[in-house]
């Protein structure tokens, strides 16, 4: 097309639905999360409510992660002063006093509008715990169970459906072999019941990263019929586990190796999903990562164990990029779960008392908000690359979708810190008169919102893109995320 342009080829033939949970949130019992996050002194704070409204929160997954597997329901329901006071031993060896158990988190997914994902304990639980947690969700009839839920306030069941069997059960979740946990696995899954009205859907705790054994044995090995998919989970690492670097002082080495790190993601999906497709040819059941994200050092000055991180604009690339990683495989992507919401690692909202700023990340889900639910149209993309160091990586990806109504919507992240990239767009088979869109950009990528500067990165009008012809024409700014509407 130009020197140093992109190429992107979209094609009218309409692939798999994005589901909508694929832009769904994970909250742990973890630092300042839901204790100071979520939930404040009785009640849920309604400001962060409202602000993960306005993108549509489709799914909520609780209450761990590694904290799930220590975790006894019956400790945290009844009146909040007569709980059990219990230790987090998973984050931190603080004290909990329980104040936010079942009914608060449900009441949260309510409040929310979206659907629950509750990981159950296997690594120190019982299949009978894990049982008697959904009859007290989701039985209607008379048993004391059922009543013990109505005598705490809540008469109807809440026919939760999505349910995690353990997590990252090969290790904080038990140390276990994928042999013993598919055994595990069938066993607890065995006792979970789908009581009149409720049909659960049952997802195995799945692979570290590029842990492909994990994936190929418990498949082979678990009772599929009973499973609604298997989870991944991946994070994006700058530097090393022992050393993750910043999250807000970093150079463009730190940069480019954590966008290096983050387009990993494709060759993950891709080989799980190919190990899948062997037991799996109908794609029947969902890869689900319900964890992925940026993971740095701790802010300075706070409890490393809360995992409380700032956002930048490097973190807002990650996203857009993942986020068109899991839209381009759609077809076994179904749920995506980002950790964690709310003052802890890749956080949307970020709360200090009665303050809350929403983070870079936050707009990128406000902005692929339109892709939710809507049907994604095959992309080819030829990309320039991004140098650095000697090493180069595509600096140019892209999804696209197609609503109900018939609007195209392309979503575009240039990760070139230093260039913008025109892109032409051939769209063969889709006709389209106006072109509008959005932008994500900041001065710098180190460049985050604060509580006393919380607009510095926004999304703005986006006057970068003109029909020519049949094609459309980009000038994707360096280190951008634009959304484009084709109507
Ligand atoms: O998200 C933080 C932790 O990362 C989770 O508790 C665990 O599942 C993963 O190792």
């Amino acid at each position: 097309f130009a020197q140093n342009g992109a190429g992107v080829t979209i094609r009218d033939t309409s692939g798999p639905v994005i589901s909508r949970n694929i832009y769904g949130h994970f909250s742990e019992d973890l630092g300042r999360c839901i204790y100071d996050g979520f939930w404040t002194g009785d009640h849920i704070r309604m400001d962060v409510v409202e602000a993960l409204k306005k993108i549509r929160v489709p799914v909520l997954r609780w209450p761990g992660g590694c904290f799930a597997d220590m975790y006894h329901w019956r400790d945290a329901i009844g009146p909040r002063d007569q709980r059990k006071h219990t230790v987090n031993t998973t984050w931190g060896m603080v004290s909990e006093d329980n104040s936010f158990g079942t009914h608060e988190f449900l009441q949260l997914c309510d409040l929310l509008g979206c659907q629950p994902y509750i990981a159950g304990n296997v690594g120190s639980g019982t299949p009978a715990e894990m049982a008697d947690w959904l009859e007290y969700l989701n039985y209607g009839g008379k048993s004391t169970l059922a009543d013990l839920r109505r005598q705490n306030g809540r008469d109807q069941p809440w026919d939760v459906s999505f349910w995690g069997v353990g997590n990252e059960s090969w290790g904080c979740g038990g140390g276990m072999t994928p042999e013993y946990y598919a055994g595990e696995y069938n066993r607890y899954s065995e006792f979970c019941r789908n009581y009149p009205g409720s049909q659960l859907k049952l997802i195995a705790s799945g692979a570290n990263s590029d842990d492909y054994n994990w994936t190929e044995t418990v498949m082979k090995n678990i009772n599929r019929g009973h499973t609604w998919g298997i989870s991944m989970h991946y994070y994006t690492l700058a530097g090393s586990w022992e050393h993750k670097g910043s999250a807000t002082q970093f150079n463009e080495d730190l940069y480019f190796r954590a966008m290096a790190a983050c387009l990993r993601m494709e060759t993950i999906v891709s080989r799980h999903s190919a190990i899948m497709d062997k037991y799996d040819p109908r794609k029947r059941m969902a890869l689900v990562v319900d964890e992925w994200g940026i993971w740095t050092d701790a802010e300075p000055g706070t409890n490393p164990a809360f995992l409380y991180q700032q956002n930048s604009l490097r973190d807002a690339l990650i996203a857009g990029t993942t986020l068109n990683i899991f839209n381009n495989h759609a077809d076994r992507v179904k749920m995506a779960n980002l950790a964690q919401t709310v003052n802890v690692l890749q956080s949307l909202v970020l709360t200090e008392k009665d303050k809350m700023v929403l983070t870079p990340t936050y707009y990128v889900f406000d902005l692929y908000k339109i892709h939710q639910d809507a049907r994604s149209l095959p992309i080819h993309l030829w990309s320039p690359d991004y140098v650095h160091g000697g090493e180069k990586i595509p600096a140019v990806n892209a999804s696209a979708s197609k609503d109900s109504s018939g609007t195209v919507h392309v979503s575009f992240v240039n990760l070139d810190p230093a260039k913008k990239i025109n892109v032409r767009v051939n769209l063969p088979g889709i006709a389209f008169k106006t072109v509008e869109g959005q932008v994500l950009t900041s001065a710098k990528f180190t460049d985050v919102n604060t509580f006393d500067d919380p607009n510095r990165v926004k999304p703005a009008v986006f006057n970068g893109a003109k029909k020519e012809g049949a094609d459309l024409v980009v000038e994707l700014p360096a280190m951008s995320v634009v959304v484009l509407e084709l109507k």
